[in-house]
């Protein structure tokens, strides 16, 4: 049953990304804080949003949550445009750029139907967001026809091979007597939103096949990994007796491409 647009804004309007777990105060000094545990629980965020690039660039960042990667553009020097599905999250952004005294354009928006003309932006950027939308190649190709030829997309969507999948497997499929449930399926009950999808390397190639260049990445995260919360839907006695004994070392060392990011740069042909 395909997950209705409404169903995800109604699931993230209640929190946006990392808020129970890592935003305890709407202060400047509450964001910063915000900012530094995402940054050390996904250092590989800074090398590929590559923020310093971005200075006097026309960057749209769809999905902005807290707005700590849309703060780090803004202080590159970025000119900004930010949108996201829920009025929660835009609300959030923009207290974080009145207490920095940053400037953003920031509205809600859809990704599947971005308010922007043709060939608008150099950079667009999204961080796990477009696989929570229902019609995620709609997305694709909105952000397509927004770049400027030769702009480029820089977006995180989940990646279906994931260590993060396994267990969600383990705990949802195997133990709960359903060991036939798909991984797919898996995903889209019980990761965050409902109807979340997480692709093969394949299917982004698909998804992004109208942009010229298309380089992936996959990077084990926290939840891959088990360094963090893993998640604001999950917690118990399970997952904290699993922290202790995770093989971290064996995982970095040998199982570096089942992490859960797959991070994909696209390049809209010069025209
Ligand atoms: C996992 S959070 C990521 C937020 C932020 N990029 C980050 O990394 O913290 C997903 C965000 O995507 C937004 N979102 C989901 N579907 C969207 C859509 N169709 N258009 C714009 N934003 C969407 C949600 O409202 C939510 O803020």
């Amino acid at each position: 049953m395909m997950t209705s647009k409404e169903d995800v804004r109604a699931f993230w309007d209640k929190a946006a990304c990392g808020e129970k777990l890592y935003l305890d105060n709407l202060n400047v000094e509450g964001f910063r804080k915000q900012a530094t545990t995402r940054y050390t629980l996904e250092p590989f965020i800074i090398p590929f949003a590559d923020f310093k690039a971005a200075q006097g660039k026309r960057v749209l960042e769809i999905g902005v949550g807290l707005g700590a990667d849309h703060q780090s553009f803004a202080e590159a020097g970025a000119v900004l445009t930010g949108v996201d599905l829920t009025s929660h999250a835009i609300e959030m952004t923009r207290r974080r750029f009145m207490k920095f005294g940053l400037k953003s354009n920031l509205n809600v928006g859809d990704a599947e139907n971005l308010n922007f003309p043709d060939n608008s932006f150099d950079i667009v950027y999204s961080w796990g967001v477009i696989h929570h939308s229902p019609d995620t190649q709609k997305a694709v190709n909105e952000i397509f026809r927004v770049l400027k030829p030769g702009g480029r997309a820089k977006v995180m969507i989940y990646h279906r091979y994931s260590m993060v999948g396994y267990m969600l497997w383990l705990r949802y499929g195997l133990l709960a007597g359903r060991p036939f449930t798909k991984l797919a399926t898996i995903y889209s009950r019980y990761l965050e939103s409902p109807g979340t999808k997480a692709y093969s390397v394949a299917d982004a190639r698909e998804l992004f096949r109208q942009y010229k260049m298309v380089l992936t990445n996959i990077q084990l995260g926290h939840g891959d990994l088990l360094t963090s919360q893993a998640g604001q839907r999950h917690e118990g006695t399970l997952l904290n007796a699993a922290r202790k004994i995770w093989p971290r070392w064996v995982l970095k060392r040998l199982c570096k491409c089942y992490g859960l990011f797959m991070l994909i740069e696209a390049k809209k042909p010069p025209s």
